[in-house]
């Protein structure tokens, strides 16, 4: 009796394979100035989940994951991977996991590909035959073959990103965290890259994924559930379907028009108008706005303040996106 209950007790905690209890990192940049790149935060990421951390640039994404991954203190609160302490037990946390970077520059230039995951397969202490049959598979899955035998500097962006991720990989880590994995990247290594991240955490392997991002869409086609981070606060937790439902009650339309002289800013001050966000179509030289709207009213406001500025080409309403998530919060768009 009491050992059933000790193993449901395990098993409950085993069901967290990372939890944040109010996290915050301050950041001291002179005797005056600090910046708070994470104000008490809490989530937890559950055994074969993907948890997306969604923010614009400066959120403080990176530092959570620095944070969880060891390289990095926090100023307050606590966190645990896999059940072990990030302050307390670092040697067990990376035992347990690996990190892999937008951008980064894998391993070393002058030797390759195959030789790279060789020697970072050594560094986990893996056996000889389980490391030729780990490079084997990943070198599949991530169609690395044909470049086995290059060396990593003459690799694409696309392939040497390919190449981390396969690191990352190399120690099948339980936990595994992708800071912005498909930055810059090329459609198809992007796509490839999504597909694999999905994979990891099929059929109950209990493995979970932490990737940052800030691919609204990414998010969307990724992630089981999202934290939408903003200047270091959590604003919204939640599936990607649950956080749209957060605006299902508002009224989201897209509008086409000249550049405006003098600016959007004017679109904070319409009524009924609750946060918008301005993409350049370089093609077409002209502006997309998206705009949140409290209700469909509003909509006439808007076509009346722009129309006045400008000429307007196009008006379609839309479905809700994560976008208009963080547009309805946050009053604006990513940057
Ligand atoms: N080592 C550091 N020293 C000082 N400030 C930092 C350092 N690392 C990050 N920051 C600041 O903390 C904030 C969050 O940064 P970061 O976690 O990198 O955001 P993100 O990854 O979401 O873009 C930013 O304002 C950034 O400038
Ligand atoms: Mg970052």
């Amino acid at each position: 009796m009491s050992n059933s209950v000790e193993q449901q007790k395990r098993k409950v905690f085993d069901l967290k394979t990372i939890e944040v209890e109010n996290v915050s990192r301050i950041f001291r940049i002179s005797s005056e100035k600090e910046i708070l790149a994470l104000d008490d935060v809490s989530l937890h990421v559950k055994e074969g989940e993907v948890f997306g951390l969604l923010g614009p640039n400066g959120a403080g994404k990176t530092t959570l994951i620095k944070i969880l991954a060891t390289l990095l203190l926090p100023s307050k609160g606590r966190a645990f991977v896999a059940g072990h302490d990030v302050v307390k037990e670092p040697a067990k946390v990376r035992r347990v996991i690996n990190l892999v970077s937008g951008g980064e520059t894998p391993g070393y230039g002058s030797i390759t590909t195959r030789e790279n995951l060789w020697f970072f397969s050594q560094l986990y202490g893996l056996p000889k035959g389980e490391s030729m049959k780990r490079i084997a598979k990943l070198s599949e899955d991530l169609a690395l073959q044909e470049y086995l035998n290059t060396r990593t500097h003459k690799l694409s962006t696309g392939y040497r990103q390919r190449l981390n991720l396969a690191r990352g990989l190399i120690n099948d880590p339980k936990v595994l965290f992708l800071d912005e994995p498909t930055l810059g990247l090329d459609v198809i290594t992007a796509k490839r890259i999504r597909e694999i991240v999905r994979n990891r955490v099929k059929n109950g392997s209990g493995n979970s994924i932490l990737i940052t991002t800030h691919y609204m869409v990414e998010a969307d086609q990724i992630c089981d559930r999202i934290a939408i981070i903003d200047r270091g606060r959590m604003i919204a937790l939640g599936t990607p379907a649950e956080l749209k439902k957060m605006v299902s009650k508002q009224t989201i339309v897209s509008i086409e028009t000249q550049p405006i002289d003098g600016g959007m800013d004017f679109m904070s001050s319409i009524a009924g108008v609750n946060g918008y966000s301005q993409t350049d179509e370089p093609s077409t030289g002209r502006i997309k706005l998206k705009v949140v709207l409290n209700e469909e009213g509003a909509l006439q406001n808007v076509i009346h303040a722009v129309s006045a500025r400008g000429r307007i080409f196009e008006i379609a309403k839309s479905e809700p996106t994560l976008e208009d998530v963080y547009i309805a919060l946050v009053g604006k768009g990513f940057e």
